[in-house]
């Protein structure tokens, strides 16, 4: 195999040597195939293609100093596909059948995961997909959930650096009742643009406002937002955004520092008043916001005015860090340790 260069890795494909699937079929789930084929073969008119049935996830397995092998909160992923089948009515994967698959293609791919010193990881991708064909709209029969992996690096660049963001008011990325909160492909296609527009513009992500007022802070196109202000952890609640594990942990982390925790709507203009900001995800882990500018406003929110991450980020981003590579203990469970 050639050498990888842990260190300077992107986030992006690796081929690894195997993957999982698990096939739906005449009402039940079947058993686990191994597979090194990076293909998939398809009916033409599967509803994934046509109809939009596909979800997918995003977690990550971390090699500690200790040798060992963990993977974060991957029981709140099952429930998070669960809850993505639900609402656009695939059949659910048990956490039980989920945590298998997991930890199979993890072990399988042990090779891949990064060293400890490089501080990347193992991404882990689940997809679940409607693969029976259809041509009315209506929900397939049959079903397939694969899992891959891949190791990465950073997400955003410089990893924990701060990053400009842009608002983007032009396209919305989910309506108010619409599929915001699961995680399925038709998001993030309706992300695309603004996302190439922000890119265009040098900034790091686009950043969407509510879809209804335009008045609020939603989130990033692939992570959840946070503000910092008098010791308190603020944000947004919304129907529209995805609810993001590292969020959740990281409001867990701030309750656990004696810092008080809001979940509430959050106007843009309380941008001004935030002492420091980020965005989260298991991809973004914590990204510090550098300043982010509605352009159609004519307005620039500078959050970190020295252009460093702010000591709460930093101290947020440790202990969460510190609890995925078992450096620190995982005193509220969120670890799985890959025997
Ligand atoms: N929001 C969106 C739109 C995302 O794609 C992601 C990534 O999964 C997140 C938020 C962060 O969620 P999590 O922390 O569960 O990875
Ligand atoms: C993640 O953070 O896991 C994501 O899915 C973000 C993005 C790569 C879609």
């Amino acid at each position: 195999m050639k050498e990888i260069d842990w260190a300077n890795l992107s986030f992006g494909y690796m081929k690894t040597d195997y993957n999982v699937r698990i096939n739906f079929r005449n009402g039940k789930w079947g058993e686990l195939e191994v597979s090194s084929e990076e293909h998939l073969t398809l009916h033409m008119a599967a509803t994934c293609l046509h109809y939009g049935q596909e979800a997918f996830e995003g977690l990550k397995a971390f090699r500690g100093k200790d040798g060992k092998v963990r993977i974060f909160r991957l029981e709140e992923n099952a429930a998070r596909l669960q809850s993505t089948c639900q609402g656009i009515l695939m059949a659910e994967l048990s956490t039980d059948r989920f945590k298998e698959a997991i930890l199979k293609v993890v072990k399988l791919n042990e090779r891949f995961i990064p060293p400890y010193e490089s501080g990347a990881s193992l991404y882990i991708r689940p997809l679940l997909i409607g693969t029976s064909a259809q041509v009315g709209v209506h929900p397939a029969t049959e079903y397939m959930f694969v899992v891959f992996v891949s190791p990465v690096g950073p997400y955003f660049k410089g990893g924990f650096s701060t990053n400009p963001y842009v608002i983007i008011r032009e396209f919305d990325r989910a309506a108010p009742h619409g599929t915001g909160t699961y995680k399925i492909g038709g998001n993030y296609a309706a992300s695309l643009r603004a996302n190439k527009k922000a890119h265009d513009l040098g900034y790091s992500c686009e950043f969407y406002l509510d879809a209804k007022e335009k008045k609020y802070i939603d989130e990033c196109g692939a992570a959840n937002f946070f503000g910092i202000k008098d010791n308190t952890y603020i944000t947004p609640l919304s129907s529209s955004i995805l609810p993001s594990i590292t969020n959740k942990s990281l409001m867990q982390l701030a309750e656990d520092m004696g810092m008080k925790v809001e979940r509430r709507p959050v106007p843009e203009e309380e941008l001004a008043t935030f002492e420091e900001a980020g965005a989260c995800g298991t991809a973004a882990v914590i990204s510090p916001i550098q300043r982010i500018d509605d352009l159609e406003k004519d307005k620039s929110y500078v959050i970190s005015k020295d252009g460093k991450p702010g000591p709460i980020c930093t101290k947020l981003y440790n202990k969460l860090r510190d609890i995925q590579y078992g450096d620190a203990p995982d005193t509220h469970g969120w670890v799985t340790i890959v025997e």
